[in-house]
C-alpha cells in the first residue's frame, strides 16, 4: 500500500482536552471551565482543569512525538489563555506557551498545524453576548492577529475553526456541550452565520499578515458520514444526497457548513428548509465568508449506510445489533473514510487532510506494563486501507493526523473514553506507548506501506 511522496503523517489534540493549567499564567476562564461545573453537566463532574498537565509537560510530550516519528502535529490554540477576557490585552505568559511549544516542535523536527479555535470560547466574551454578538467576527479576527502576528514566522500550517457542526449544534441547539444552551433555531443560524463570518475574516487575517506563505483549512465534523449500501449509481447517489442533504440536524449538516466557505452561497434546499428562520445577512457576508483556502480538513469517525429504495429515494440501512462498535458505541465504519473524502472532493474540488480520526476504548496498562490495544491497531488499519484507496483514485490527500495522541478530556464524557495512542495515568501523569503508538510509528516511518 503507498501513499503520495509528500503525505503528512501527525497526531491531533486540543488545548482543552490536554493543557489543564487552568488557573496558570494568567490564562481566562473558558465555557468549558464554567460548563463543567455545572451540576450534571459531565460524567463524573470531570473538568480539563488538570487534563494531562500538557502545559507544564509539553517537552516531555514532544519527546514522545519525536519518538514516534510523527512529522506533524496538530493543536489548539486556548483563546482565553492569549487574552484572557477574549479581547483586550494580550496575556504575555499565555502567548509564549504557545511560542515554545512551536519551536520545540521545529526542534524536533515536527511540522506544527495550529487550531485557532477548538471551543473553548473565552467566558467574558460569551457573558458579553458571544457568538451571537454581531461584532463577534471581529473579535476573532483580532484574536487571531494577536496569533498570526507572534507564531507565522514559524508556523506555516492553520486550521480556522475545528468542527462548527458540533460547537455549534451541541453548544447551542441541544445544550449537551458548552455552553449548554438551547437556543432557537432563529439564533442559532445566527450564531452559525457569525462563526463563518469569523472564519472568512480570520482567513484574511492569516493570508495578509503570515510572514510565511500559509497554509489554510477548515476543519469539519463529518460522521456520520452517508456510505452507499453497494456500489451500484443508485446507492452511491443516495449516500452523495443524504451525505449533503441540508435538512440534515446542524450537528450533522456538510453543505450548509461547508458551501458558504468553498462555494460562496448557501445551499438552496437549506435556504428553502430553514426559510422562516434565516439571521439577517449583510449584502458582503458571503463574500466575506468564501475566502480562498488551500485544503479541507475532515474529521471521520463513523458512518451510516445508505441505500436506493424501492421508489428510489435514499433510505437507511440499519446497522445490524452484532455490528462492531468502540467503546464510545460509535460503529467501526472503514468506508466512511473513502467515501467521506471522496464525496469532498468531488464537491469542492479542495486537497483534503484527515484531521482527526481514531476511536475510544478502554485501555488499561497491563501488568507487563503496556497497553494492549489491538481493536485501535485493527481500527486504524482498516481506516487507513480506505485512505489509501481514496489516494489511489485521485483524491487530493495531503495527510492524517490519527486523533489523539493523548488519552484526554472528551467533552462531556470526561475522561470516560480514551482515544489517545499514548495512555495517561491521570494520578502520577505518567505517559505509556499504547501498541497503536508503536505500530503507528512503522505505518509512518513506512509511508503507510505496512498497512
Ligand atoms: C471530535 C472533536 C475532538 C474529539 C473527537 C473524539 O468531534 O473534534 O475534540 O472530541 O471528536
Amino acid at each position: 500500500m503507498t501513499f503520495p511522496k509528500n503525505f503528512v503523517w501527525g497526531a491531533a489534540t486540543s488545548a482543552y482536552q490536554i493543557e489543564g493549567a487552568a488557573g496558570d499564567d494568567g490564562r481566562g476562564p473558558s465555557i468549558w471551565d464554567e460548563f463543567c461545573r455545572r451540576p450534571g453537566a459531565v460524567l463524573q463532574r470531570a473538568s480539563g482543569a488538570i487534563a494531562c498537565d500538557h502545559y507544564h509537560l509539553y517537552l516531555q510530550d514532544i519527546a514522545l512525538m519525536q519518538g514516534l516519528g510523527l512529522q506533524s502535529y496538530r493543536f489548539s490554540i486556548s483563546w482565553s489563555r492569549v487574552l484572557p477576557c477574549g479581547m483586550g490585552a494580550v496575556n504575555e505568559d499565555g502567548l509564549d506557551f504557545y511560542d515554545r511549544l512551536t519551536d520545540g516542535l521545529l526542534a524536533a523536527g515536527i511540522t506544527p498545524y495550529a487550531t485557532l479555535y477548538h471551543w473553548d470560547y473565552p467566558l467574558a466574551l460569551h457573558r458579553f453576548g458571544g457568538w451571537l454578538h454581531r461584532e463577534s467576527s471581529d473579535w476573532f479576527a483580532r484574536y487571531a492577529e494577536v496569533i498570526v502576528d507572534r507564531l507565522s514566522d514559524r508556523v506555516r500550517h492553520w486550521f480556522t475553526f475545528n468542527e462548527p457542526q458540533i460547537f455549534v449544534g451541541f453548544g447551542y441547539q441541544d445544550g449537551s456541550h458548552a455552553p449548554g444552551e438551547k437556543l432557537e433555531l432563529s439564533k442559532v443560524l445566527t450564531i452559525g452565520h457569525n462563526v463563518l463570518l469569523a472564519h472568512g475574516k480570520a482567513v484574511q487575517v492569516i493570508r495578509s499578515r503570515s510572514k510565511i506563505m500559509p497554509s489554510i483549512g477548515y476543519a469539519l465534523s463529518v460522521s456520520p458520514v452517508a456510505v452507499p449500501a453497494t456500489e451500484t449509481d443508485q446507492d452511491i447517489q443516495s449516500a452523495r444526497q443524504t451525505f449533503f442533504a441540508a435538512s440534515r440536524p446542524l450537528s450533522r449538516n456538510n453543505s450548509w457548513w461547508t458551501d458558504p466557505v468553498v462555494l460562496g452561497r448557501y445551499p438552496e434546499d437549506g435556504l428553502a428548509f430553514f426559510e422562516k428562520d434565516l439571521p439577517p445577512m449583510g449584502k458582503d457576508d458571503l463574500r466575506t465568508i468564501c475566502q480562498p483556502l488551500d485544503l479541507l480538513g475532515l474529521n471521520v469517525y463513523f458512518g451510516e449506510t445508505y441505500r436506493a429504495g424501492a421508489d428510489g429515494t435514499p433510505e437507511v440501512v440499519p446497522c445490524a445489533p452484532e455490528h462492531e462498535r468502540t467503546s464510545f458505541n460509535w460503529p467501526v465504519v472503514p468506508e466512511s473514510l473513502y467515501w467521506a473524502s471522496r464525496f469532498y472532493w468531488e464537491r469542492y474540488g479542495l486537497p483534503i487532510i484527515i484531521s482527526e480520526n481514531g476511536m475510544a476504548a478502554h485501555d488499561t496498562v497491563s501488568p507487563d506494563g503496556c497497553v494492549h490495544d489491538g481493536q485501535r491497531i485493527d481500527f486504524l488499519r482498516r481506516y487507513l486501507t480506505q485512505l489509501q484507496r481514496a489516494c489511489s483514485e485521485g483524491v487530493d490527500m495531503r495527510g492524517y493526523f490519527v486523533w489523539s495522541l493523548l488519552d484526554n478530556f472528551e467533552w462531556a464524557e470526561g475522561y470516560t473514553q480514551q482515544f489517545g495512542i499514548v495512555h495517561i495515568d491521570y494520578a502520577s501523569q505518567q505517559r505509556t506507548l499504547k501498541d497503536s503508538a508503536l505500530w503507528y510509528k512503522e505505518v509512518i516511518a513506512a509511508n503507510g506501506a505496512v498497512v
